[in-house]
């Protein structure tokens, strides 16, 4: 059995506890992510079927460590090799607060020392945070002191999980896949009901949305339907016929089409040609209807379903004035053209919010790239 945790955005906790229950699997929520003890196949299923997730680490050791005599005696317990092949590289990521051994260096250099004496010479470093552009084949390390408790957990995962393959040409402020799915489960779409997204950019939030539609799991998300690498298939125990078998079942559960509408517009026509040559990367290009249009001219399907969208914030000097006008034709727009259909909005502004017009709920907050954000959502009747 291993000790799993799914790391998730902030606020996106509940939403990948809600996946994993999906899958029969009961976590626990705790900040910055989901816990649980499992096999690995549950490893594998976590990380080819999330899709609010970043990571699926497996915790590697745990220990209190107040010097660095401590510290080397506990990390030559570690059973490193157990992710580590022969000559595989290693990155640690070493975050530490409030706690005696305070030198993140100092404590990745001794971690990479009783990781020679366990595997033998490794190619090894440091990463500074989760952006940082960790080689493909590196195993990473992620090393928390806290109080000067020391946790090491294995990354199974490889490169973070909303790189789901599919999004190569980019337009304006891009979301981040795993928040846009987060979005869509936030706002309890049921697939089978219509759902646009009248400022789609790169077209992130439509794609997801033909992804779950189509019950294509995030890794299989690129058109071949191969999965995408992880970090766990170079591990020496890799069970390769459980994960093939994993494989199989993901792609039989494939519906053809979507069982409803799904709609991606924006007035930027570089937007819609990204989001077009995303969908046909992802599979999903005869699911979703594109089409270069401003938010006023959207042609919502007659049976109500809903509106998602991730509309310009104006976090910068000057750029407000002109956007309250846009959330103002969001809200006449609803009412005027999609009556009866929900409007679910990724927002950093109250304010202008406010301009909508429509009573909102919250259903998360979290941050998008840095800023504060919250998903509401309203019904116009
Ligand atoms: C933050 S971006 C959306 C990014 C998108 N979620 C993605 O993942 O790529 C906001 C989008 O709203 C579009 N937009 C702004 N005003 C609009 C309007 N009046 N009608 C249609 N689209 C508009 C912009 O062209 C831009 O693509």
């Amino acid at each position: 059995m291993l000790d799993l945790f799914a790391i998730t955005a902030p606020g996106l906790e509940p939403l990948a506890a809600a996946e994993l229950r999906a899958l029969g699997i009961e976590g626990v929520v705790e900040p910055g992510g989901v816990a649980w003890t499992g096999p690995a196949e549950q490893m594998h299923e976590a990380n080819l079927r999330l899709r609010t997730a970043s990571r699926v680490v497996v915790r590697a050791a745990r220990f209190r460590a107040r010097t660095f005599f401590e510290l080397e005696r506990h990390a030559r317990k570690v059973p490193w090799a157990r992710w580590i092949a022969p000559g595989g590289q290693v990155r640690l990521r070493v975050t530490s607060r409030k706690s005696k051994l305070y030198h993140e260096g100092a404590i990745a250099q001794r971690l990479l020392d009783a990781i020679a004496r366990a595997v033998g010479q490794v190619e090894g470093g440091t990463v500074a945070d989760d952006e940082a552009d960790v080689a493909a084949d590196a195993q990473l390390f992620i090393v928390r002191f806290v109080r000067d408790w020391c946790v090491i957990s294995a990354d199974s995962s490889g490169a973070l999980l909303h790189l789901r393959g599919y999004r190569q040409a980019l337009a304006k402020a891009p979301l981040r896949e795993t928040l846009a799915a987060a979005m869509l489960l936030g706002s309890r779409w049921d697939t089978r009901t219509p759902l646009i997204d009248p400022m789609c950019g790169s077209g992130t939030i439509a794609i997801e949305a033909a992804l779950m539609a189509r019950g294509i799991v995030p890794g299989l998300a690129m058109a071949s339907r191969e999965p995408r690498a992880y970090a766990f298939s170079a591990w020496p125990d890799f069970d390769a016929a459980a994960w093939s078998a994993a494989v199989d079942r993901a792609r039989g559960e494939i519906l053809p089409s979507a069982p409803a509408p799904i709609l991606g517009s924006d007035r930027d026509a570089g937007g819609i040609q990204a989001s077009i040559a995303n969908a046909e990367r992802a599979g999903v290009g005869v699911d979703i209807g594109f089409s270069v249009r401003s938010l006023s001219a959207i042609e919502p399907p007659a049976e109500a379903g809903i509106i998602l969208c991730n509309p310009p914030y104006g976090v910068r000097v000057g750029e407000r004035e002109p956007l309250r006008n846009l959330y103002a034709v969001m809200g006449r727009t609803l009412v005027e053209r999609a009556p009866g259909y929900t409007l679910g909005l990724l927002s950093a502004d109250k304010q202008l919010e406010g301009h909508v017009g429509l009573p909102f709920r919250e259903v998360f907050r979290t941050s998008n790239g840095g800023i504060p954000v919250h998903l509401v959502l309203a019904t116009a009747d």
